[in-house]
């Protein structure tokens, strides 16, 4: 897509890093450690509408210390990846997914939405700008788009002003241990969402809220915290950062519908119709916990993966709560989960054929 209707300022990095900077980074990048040359910044306010659109160095903000968004928590994120193809073209998933969801979350928060074509083209600008910190190889370029009221004002109101800003990390694999099965915690004390409140959209608050119980998670040895729902403690929501199928013996796929208080993630919903282009039934269904344990027990639970923008598609391989330690089939990762996963990736990366045109190249 050319972007023929934004016009950004642009300004290169003064001290832009070297290529031997660079290839030094993406030898060992983690997730989220490390950041490229610039970022994209968008102001809005009523009277200018969206204004000021740059690509600029990446800076650290000036706010005022009575800045909304510090007070109140008016903020939203996404989250999204570019890839280098195999013929060194470069690609993005599903983009227009995550305008849409950045504007249902603005909408939940009562923020001004960002329009589709504005989204795309701040995104596609700055990997434009910094495309050679896009990662060959098993790596990616992992985006965040976010937005905060930035109007200075202590009033509990929606803010007037919002700035719209896009960075970029390239990262490797989220989990310490790559692609090996994870060990997730559920938690019987903490909830993630409740009916009415803000658990679909991705703002910042709702990972705030969950960083209590992924410490327990931590403290018990394991990767990520599962949620359980508010009301009753029963029904699997979704984990931390990401959401999860369950793979029955039937060769079922069974996961948390979209009830409102899990977020309705991109790859969950590419997950389902590739699985069902597979030939398998996938249902969104509830599913309890004390269920899992059950399934778990008698052998009809053969695998459960967690999947997301960040995580990809890890296997689960264990989960521990007050109770004790279960463990899933044999605690590796299952046949589903790594057909599933190599299907997911070779799209994403250009190596499978693109039926549902998902796939966006940067022109
Ligand atoms: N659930 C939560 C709480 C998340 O943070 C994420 C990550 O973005 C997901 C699910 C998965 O969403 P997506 O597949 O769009 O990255
Ligand atoms: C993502 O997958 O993009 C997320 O925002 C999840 C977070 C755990 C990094």
């Amino acid at each position: 897509m050319t972007n023929t209707e934004w016009l950004f300022t642009q300004e290169t990095h003064p001290r832009l890093a070297t290529t031997a900077e660079v290839t030094a980074l993406l030898a060992n990048p983690g997730f989220g450690r490390v950041f490229t040359d610039h970022m994209v910044t968008v102001r809005w306010n009523e009277a200018k509408g969206w204004h000021d659109a740059m690509v600029e160095s990446r800076k650290p903000f000036l706010l005022d210390p009575a800045c909304a968004a510090l007070h109140y928590a008016q903020q939203i994120f996404e989250g999204m990846k570019a890839y280098r193809g195999a013929d060194g073209d470069i690609l993005m998933f599903r983009p227009l997914e995550n305008a849409h969801r950045f504007q249902r979350s603005a909408a939940r928060m009562a923020m001004t939405p960002v329009p589709d074509s504005l989204f795309l083209a701040a995104v596609e600008a700055l990997v434009k700008i910094d495309k050679h910190w896009v990662p060959e190889g098993d790596g990616s370029l992992y985006l965040r788009p976010f937005m905060f009221g930035s109007e200075t004002f202590l009033g509990v109101r929606p803010s007037l002003e919002y700035i719209f800003c896009v960075i970029a990390s390239p990262v490797g694999p989220y989990f310490k241990n790559g692609d090996s099965a994870v060990t997730v915690w559920v938690s019987d004390e903490y909830t993630r969402a409740a009916p009415g409140g803000t658990g679909a959209a991705k703002c910042g608050g709702n990972y705030a809220a969950s960083l209590l119980a992924q410490s327990q998670a931590t403290a018990n040895g394991c990767d990520q915290v599962v949620f359980l729902d508010a009301v009753e403690h029963r029904w699997v929501e979704e984990l931390g950062g990401m959401n999860v199928f369950f793979c029955m013996a039937d060769g079922t796929l069974v996961t948390p519908p979209l009830s409102g208080t899990i977020l309705p993630g991109i790859t969950r919903s590419s997950v389902i119709d590739l699985a069902r282009r597979e030939g398998m039934t996938v249902e969104e269904r509830p599913y309890s916990f004390d269920q899992w344990c059950a399934d778990i027990a008698s052998g009809q639970l053969r695998e459960v993966f967690a999947c997301g923008t960040a995580a990809v598609i890890a296997g689960v391989g264990r989960i521990r709560h007050v109770g004790g330690e279960l463990v899933i089939a044999d605690g590796a990762v299952g046949p589903v989960t790594t057909r599933i996963r190599d299907l997911l990736t070779g799209i994403q990366r250009g190596r499978l054929e693109d039926t549902e045109s998902w796939v966006h190249h940067l022109t």
